[in-house]
């Protein structure tokens, strides 16, 4: 199920980034976040909540959870490529809440279930889940309250960017890139435990802030960079080598955390540049382009395994592992150069994302016909 995930939404990022430049705005994003991201983050939860509460793997009906996402998101796609039919993304979204309660609940029980105290990457989750309710039910209050649309929609896609798919990244980065390296960083659970207020608290400001009163937003968009600062001088004071490398999966780790920071960066410019014959950076193409998928393809090269083969890991995994992490570092540069240039209005910034991914899905597909055929690499 895992496996299938990850590769169906890759295809759908692709699919979306090649769409943009003919479909809506709202279309082609929500294909990308809501019907690509969000099932995608269902089910990883699902896998790692029994790791950090060190319980059993999950039950097979919480594999339905990303189903139902994905079916709220393709209705909220469909709705906007439709010209956007009202009841079309309300029903996409009251789906998506039943699958964020659906998954906190279960996560709460787990939770109340084991023997100690979870992982600290375990809170970052809930709140990210919290965040994304909270950002569905703001738009289909829009419905009740029309006139308060532009807000709400503000706050919408600020708790869901920087709340939903940030809180779960950053915590998640956290613990995966000291795994993908294969060295511990003895820090970092005591780092998420003392930073998740400042992002979380960091994340309200900024959807607030930007819904009515910018200041607000800034306050917030700096207790992110504190979080994201911290976390990126541990790497490179730990990580240095394996981040500045030409192969892995930590160069495109490391990437997606410049590029969420590159977002807010280019977020809190946006806010700022009022006049002037200046082109506005747009900070959801420095998120796409920078952030989430150089995300989305180095935490696959390293999780695609495991899900493929669970239990104990032998040289089947490490062989696979090196062929999906082939040339990371070289698309960790492309991306980061689509970040900018998406970000600065240039149409081949996504474009150039687009084709990288698209060498990251042919290289998976090839490595996992190669590795089932047993050829040495
Ligand atoms: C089923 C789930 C969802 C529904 C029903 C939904 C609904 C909406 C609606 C009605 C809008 C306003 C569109 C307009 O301006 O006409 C919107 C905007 C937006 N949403 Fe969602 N959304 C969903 C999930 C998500 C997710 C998961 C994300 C990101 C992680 C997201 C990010 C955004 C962004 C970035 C915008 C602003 C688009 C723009 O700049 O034009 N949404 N959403």
């Amino acid at each position: 199920m895992l496996p299938a995930l990850v590769f169906l939404s890759l295809a759908i990022f692709a699919a979306a980034l090649l769409w943009s430049p003919h479909a809506g705005r709202a279309a082609y994003l929500h294909l990308m976040l809501a019907a690509g991201a969000m099932p995608l983050i269902f089910g990883a939860m699902s896998h790692f909540i029994p790791v950090l509460t060190r319980t059993r793997e999950a039950e097979r009906v919480i594999g339905l959870v990303p189903v139902v996402a994905l079916a709220g998101g393709a209705l909220a796609v469909v709705a906007f490529s439709a010209g956007g039919f009202s009841w079309g993304w309300q029903a996409g979204a009251v789906l998506a809440m039943a699958a964020s309660v659906a998954l906190f609940v279960w996560s709460r029980k787990r939770r109340a279930a084991m023997l100690g105290s979870p992982h600290a990457c375990l809170a970052w989750y809930e709140a990210a889940l919290a965040c994304l309710f909270a950002a569905l039910l703001a738009m289909l209050a829009a419905g009740l309250w029309p006139q308060h649309f532009l807000q709400l929609r503000r706050f919408h896609l600020h708790l869901n960017t920087l709340g939903f798919i940030g809180l779960t990244a950053v915590g998640t980065l956290a613990v995966l890139m000291p795994t993908v390296i294969g060295r511990p960083d003895v820090l970092a659970a005591q780092r998420l435990r003392r930073d998740l207020p400042w992002a979380f608290a960091g994340t309200l400001l900024v959807a607030a802030g930007s819904a009515g009163f910018a200041p607000l937003a800034w306050l917030g968009a700096a207790f992110w960079a504190i979080v994201l600062l911290r976390l990126g001088v541990a790497w490179l004071r730990l990580y240095r080598g394996e981040i500045f490398a030409r192969h892995g999966a930590a160069p495109l780790l490391a990437t997606a955390l410049a590029g969420l920071a590159l977002s807010l960066a280019a977020g809190a410019a946006s806010a700022a540049i009022v006049s002037g014959g200046w082109n506005l950076p747009d900070p959801t193409a420095v998120f796409i382009a920078g952030f989430l998928l150089p995300l989305v393809s180095g935490a696959a090269s390293q999780l695609l395994p495991v899900w493929l083969r669970p239990g104990v890991q032998n040289a089947w995994h490490g062989d696979m592992r090196r062929r999906l992490g082939r040339h990371h570092g070289v698309r960790a540069l492309l991306f980061f150069a689509g970040g900018i240039a998406a970000g600065l209005g240039q149409p081949w910034g996504l474009l150039l994302s687009a084709a990288t991914l698209v060498w990251f899905l042919l290289q998976a597909a090839a490595s996992l016909f190669l590795t089932r055929q047993g050829n040495p690499s």
